[in-house]
C-alpha cells in the first residue's frame, strides 16, 4: 500500500512538471500516533504566508494518495486535523520514520504544496513473546556455561519503546547470557535429574518506554537423567561361612546394590567378575535379585574358601564391584583313608616274632578332629598294629605261625576318626602263609598189621601204608621206601616191596606159612622238602595158613620096609587101647586139627579108632575066630577147606600070653593107685635122673675123647678131613648136601583129665641148634637150593622123635599111669644130638 501512495505521488509530480505546474515548497509536521480523530496536526497558513481569504479563494484543497485520507484541511482556519486515529504500528509496521505525505494544492495560480506528517511513536504495545511457555529438555551433566538460545520477545514499538532488557526469575542453574543481540540461557550450575526433576523460570523482556512495559514467558526445563550414578554395593565384601556338601540352590548370601539412577540407568543387573570357572560352575547368581546359590559341590577337602567378585551393572552401564569370601566349614564326610604301603605275602610260617608284614598309612581328608584317625586290627589274630611316625602303622607278628593251622588270614584293620558322627573304614588285608617243611609225614597208624595168604602169587598186593604230611605241595609229596632188614637170614627186600608213590606193599615171592609166619619190615615215609622229613611205621606182615599140607602119618611108619606090628594080648577085654596112630599136619590152626576114622578092617567091629585122638582100641574081646593077623586101614583128615586126608596101614597081631600090667591097674582101686602112683613116680624120676646123669656124662665124656682123638688125627695125618660122627657123614650123603636145614622140636602135649594120654598136635618149636658152625652154613644153603629136601628131612626127623616120644609114652604106661598125669611132658629132641640119634 504504501508503495502505491508513493508511485501515486511520483506520478502527480511528474504530471505537474509535465503542466508547467510550480511545485512550491514542502513542509513537515508530526504527529504522535493515537492521537483522537479532529485533532489538530499543523497550521499551514503561515507557512503558506497566505491569509484565510485567499485560501479560501484560491480553493485550497489537500490531496493525498491513496485511498484513505487521514488528513483534512479545515480552509477556515488553515489548521490541518486528523480524520481518523493513526496506528502507526499498523500504518508502517517496522519502517521508520513513518511518514505520510499530502499536497496543499492551491488554484490562481496553480500551486501544490508538499506535506509531509511524520507519525510519532508511542509506546502502547508490551513485548510479547512467541510463546507462552517454552520447555527444555536438558540432560543433566550438561557442561557448565553451555548456552541455550532463547527466542527474544517482541515489541511492535520501537527504538525506547521496543524491548530494551530481559530478566529471568531468580534461580540456582541459569543466568542470561550477557550478550545484547541474542536472549540466551547459561548453565550456571550443574543440573541434577536426582535433585530436580523440573525446573520453571520466568524469562521477562522490558521495553524502554515509560512506563516500561514487560512480557513474560515460562521457560519450563526438564532435566533429562543421565546415568550419572554408579551402583553401590551394601557392603564391599560379604563375608559368609558355609557348611560343605550343601544342599543344592542353597542360599550363600544374598548381595544388593543401589543405584539412584531411574529407568534403565537404575536396574540393576548382577553377575560374575573374572571369576574361574570351577568357582562360576559351583554358585550361581541370580542376575536380578543378587542371590547367591548352589551349583555344584562345595568341598571343604578341594577348596576350603571362595573369593567371588560379583558387579552390579546398572543400564547404563556403569558398574560397582563387591567381594563374596565364602569360608567352607569342615563337615566329617571323609572317612579314614587306609593305604597298603607294602605286603609280604605269602608270609613264611617260620616268621621270627616282629616280623613286618604291612606297612599301612591312614589318612583323612578332613580337618581338625574330623581327620584326627586311629587304627585297630581283631586282637584275635597273631598280628598286631604298631603305630609308627605321621600315621604310619605296621602290621607285625605277634605270635608264631603254623600254616597247618591257619593256612591265610584276612586282617580287618579298623580305621577310625573323631569327628562327629565317627566314620570308619575297614580294609581287609589278606595274608597268605607259606609252606616250610615243618611236619614229617606221619602215618595213618602207629603200626600196620597184614596179613597175607601163603602160596600166593608173586606181585600180590599185600596192603598199603599210607602217610601224611600236613605241609603243602613238594613239604607233602611223600615217597615210601622199605628200610633193609632180614626176614630169616633174607634180606626184606627179596620179601616184599613197596611203592614209593602209593604205599602199596607188594609181595615179591610166595610165602610159605611153614617157614615164615610172620615178619617185620620197616617202611620209611619220606617228604620231598628240604631238608626232608621222615618217619618210619613197622608193618608186620602175618603169613596165614592155608591148608597146603596133608596129615602127615608119624606112627605107624608106613613106608612098610620094616612094618611094626602091633601086639595085642587075645586075652584082652573090649576097650584094650592096642597102639595109637600119630599124625601131624604142618599147617596151623583148623587146617591141623586132625580127625581119624577107620577105612578098612580084616575083621570089621573088632577095633575102633578114635575119632578125636586116633587110639586103637578093641571093640569086643578077642575070640579064637579072629585071625592072628589083623590089619587096619585108618584114613587120616585134616579140618582144612578143602580137607586133605592120608592113610595109615596099621598091623595088628593077636598073641597067647601076653599079659599087660595096665589092665590090671585099671582094676585096681583108685585110692591105692594114687599112693602107689607117687611112689612109682619119685623111683622112676630118680632113675630117669640116673640116667640122664649117666649118659650126659657118657657123652661129655665121649666127646672129649672124639676132640681129642680129632686133634691127634689132624696132626698125625692131613688127609683126613671128615667132621666128627657117622651120622654127619651120613647125612651128607643122603642131601648130597648138607643135613637137616629146618629141624623142629615138637612139644607133645599130653591132656589133662585123661588116663589115656592124647597127642594133640605137635608143634615146631625152635630150630635146632646145631653144635657144628659148618653145619649152620649148609643149612643156610639147603634152604636156597631146595625145600623140597629140607622138608623131608624134617619129616624123618619127626618120625624119629615121635618114635622116641612115643616109646617114652609106652615106658610110662609100662611104667605105671602116674607117668602120664596131669603134666605136660615135653620131650626136647635137642637134649642131645646123641640123644634123637640113637633112635636111628
Ligand atoms: C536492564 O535491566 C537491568 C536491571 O534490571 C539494568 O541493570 C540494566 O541497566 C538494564 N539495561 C538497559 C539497557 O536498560
Ligand atoms: C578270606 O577272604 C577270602 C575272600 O573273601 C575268602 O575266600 C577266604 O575264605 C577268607 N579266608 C579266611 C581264613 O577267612
Ligand atoms: C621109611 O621112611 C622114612 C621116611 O620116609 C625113612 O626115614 C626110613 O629110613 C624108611 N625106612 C626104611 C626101612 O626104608
Amino acid at each position: 500500500m504504501q508503495n502505491s501512495h508513493l508511485n501515486r505521488q511520483v506520478w502527480a509530480f511528474s504530471l505537474y512538471f509535465c503542466l508547467g505546474i510550480v511545485v512550491c515548497e514542502s513542509f513537515h509536521y508530526s504527529v504522535p500516533e493515537e492521537k483522537k480523530s479532529g485533532s489538530l496536526v499543523a497550521n499551514v497558513l503561515k507557512d503558506l504566508k497566505l491569509d484565510v481569504k485567499e485560501l479560501v479563494n484560491r480553493r485550497a484543497r489537500l490531496v493525498s494518495e491513496g485511498t484513505k485520507q487521514y488528513f483534512q484541511l479545515d480552509p477556515q482556519s488553515g489548521n490541518v486535523l486528523l480524520k481518523d486515529s493513526i496506528d502507526r504500528e499498523v500504518l508502517c509496521g517496522q519502517k521508520d520514520p513513518c511518514v505520510l505525505l499530502s499536497e496543499i494544492v492551491l488554484e490562481n495560480p496553480l500551486q501544490v504544496h508538499r506535506m509531509e506528517v511524520e507519525i510519532e511513536d508511542v509506546n502502547d504495545n508490551s513485548p510479547q513473546f512467541f510463546k507462552k511457555e517454552f520447555i527444555f529438555e536438558i540432560p543433566e551433566q550438561t557442561p557448565l556455561s553451555t548456552r541455550f538460545p532463547l527466542e527474544k520477545a517482541q515489541d511492535w514499538d520501537k527504538g525506547e519503546n521496543a524491548v530494551q532488557n530481559y530478566t529471568l526469575s531468580p534461580n540456582d542453574h541459569f543466568r542470561l547470557g550477557d550478550g545484547s543481540k541474542n536472549v540466551e540461557l547459561v548453565l550456571e550450575k550443574q543440573l541434577d535429574h536426582e535433585e530436580n526433576a523440573r525446573l520453571i523460570l520466568i524469562l521477562s523482556a522490558v521495553d524502554g518506554g515509560t512506563p516500561k512495559r514487560t512480557g513474560t514467558t515460562n521457560i519450563i526445563i526438564d532435566v533429562l537423567d543421565n546415568n550419572d550414578n554408579v551402583p553401590q554395593f551394601g557392603h564391599s565384601v560379604y563375608k559368609v561361612k558355609l557348611m560343605e556338601n550343601p544342599q543344592q540352590n542353597t542360599l550363600v548370601t544374598k548381595v544388593k546394590a543401589t543405584d539412584r539412577d531411574l529407568g534403565s540407568n537404575g536396574c540393576i543387573t548382577y553377575s560374575f567378575s573374572q571369576v574361574p570357572e570351577h568357582v562360576s560352575k559351583a554358585f550361581n547368581l541370580n542376575k536380578h535379585t543378587g542371590e547367591l546359590t548352589v551349583a555344584g559341590t562345595i568341598d571343604y577337602e578341594k577348596e576350603i574358601s571362595y573369593e567371588i567378585n560379583v558387579k552390579a551393572t546398572d543400564g547404563g552401564g556403569l558398574s560397582d564391584y563387591c567381594k563374596v569370601i565364602v569360608e567352607v566349614e569342615d563337615r566329617n564326610d571323609n572317612a579314614p583313608d587306609v593305604t597298603l604301603t607294602s605286603l609280604t605275602s605269602p608270609l613264611p610260617e617260620d616268621s621270627p616274632l616282629d616280623t613286618v608284614v604291612a606297612l599301612l598309612r591312614v589318612t583323612d581328608r578332613d580337618s581338625g578332629d574330623n581327620g584326627r584317625t586311629s587304627c585297630t586290627t581283631e586282637a584275635t589274630l597273631p598280628f598286631v598294629l604298631k603305630v609308627s611316625v605321621n600315621n604310619y602303622y605296621q602290621l607285625v607278628t605277634q605270635q608264631f605261625l603254623d600254616r597247618e593251622k591257619a593256612s591265610e588270614y584276612n586282617i580287618t584293620i579298623t580305621a577310625t576318626d573323631r569327628g562327629s558322627p565317627r566314620l570308619i573304614s575297614i580294609r581287609i588285608i589278606n595274608v597268605q602263609i607259606s609252606d616250610i617243611n615243618d611236619n614229617a609225614p606221619a602215618f595213618e597208624k602207629s603200626t600196620y598189621q597184614m596179613q597175607i595168604r601163603e602160596n600166593n602169587i608173586p606181585g600180590l598186593l599185600i596192603g598199603l601204608v599210607h602217610a601224611d604230611d600236613e605241609d603243602t605241595e613238594q613239604n607233602a609229596k611223600v615217597t615210601y621206601s622199605l628200610l633193609p632188614g632180614k626176614v630169616s637170614d633174607q634180606p626184606v627186600s627179596s620179601y616184599v616191596s613197596i611203592n614209593s608213590e602209593t604205599g602199596n606193599l607188594y609181595a615179591i615171592r610166595s610165602l610159605d606159612y611153614e617157614q615164615v609166619k610172620d615178619f617185620q619190615v620197616t617202611v620209611r615215609a619220606v617228604d620231598s622238602g628240604s631238608p626232608p622229613l621222615s618217619s618210619e611205621v613197622m608193618v608186620l606182615l602175618v603169613v596165614m595158613d592155608e591148608n597146603d599140607n596133608a596129615p602127615f602119618i608119624l606112627y605107624p611108619l608106613q613106608n612098610g620096609t620094616s612094618p611094626s606090628n602091633d601086639l595085642v594080648p587075645r586075652g584082652a577085654e573090649a576097650g584094650y587101647l592096642v597102639t595109637k596112630v600119630v599124625a601131624v599136619d604142618r599147617d596151623y590152626g583148623q587146617n591141623s586139627w586132625l580127625s581119624y576114622e577107620l577105612l578098612k578092617a580084616t575083621e570089621p567091629g573088632l577095633f575102633s579108632v578114635g575119632a578125636q585122638n586116633g587110639e586103637v582100641k578093641t571093640m569086643r574081646p578077642i575070640n579064637k575066630r579072629d585071625s592072628f593077623k589083623q590089619k587096619l586101614i585108618i584114613g587120616v583128615r585134616d579140618n582144612g577147606h578143602p580137607s586133605q586126608s592120608t592113610s595109615a596101614t596099621l598091623s595088628i597081631l593077636l598073641v597067647d600070653g601076653f599079659s599087660d600090667p595096665y589092665m590090671k591097674i585099671v582094676d585096681t582101686p583108685k585110692e591105692e593107685v594114687v599112693e602107689e602112683e607117687d611112689r612109682n613116680l619119685t623111683l622112676y624120676l630118680v632113675i630117669c635122673l640116673a640116667v640122664i646123669s649117666f649118659i650126659f656124662l657118657v657123652s661129655v665124656l665121649v666127646f672129649i675123647a672124639i676132640k681129642i682123638q680129632k686133634r691127634r688125627k689132624f696132626i698125625e695125618s692131613s688127609t683126613l678131613n671128615f667132621p666128627v660122627g657117622s651120622n654127619f657123614q651120613e647125612n651128607c650123603g643122603i642131601g648130597g648136601a648138607g643135613t637137616l636145614a629146618q629141624a623142629y622140636n615138637y612139644e607133645v602135649c599130653l591132656a589133662g583129665g585123661s588116663l589115656n594120654s592124647e597127642f594133640r598136635f605137635l608143634r615146631p618149636l625152635f630150630p635146632v641148634f646145631s653144635a657144628d658152625p659148618s653145619h649152620l652154613l649148609r643149612d643156610s644153603r639147603i634152604s636156597a637150593g631146595s625145600e623140597d629136601l629140607s622138608s623131608h628131612q624134617a619129616e624123618s626127623q619127626l618120625i624119629s622123635q615121635a618114635r622116641g616120644a612115643v616109646s617114652e609114652d609106652s615106658a610110662a604106661r609100662s611104667g605105671g599111669p602116674g607117668c602120664a598125669g596131669n603134666q605136660a611132658i615135653t620131650a626136647n629132641a635137642n637134649i642131645g644130638q646123641n640123644d634123637w640119634l640113637s633112635y636111628q
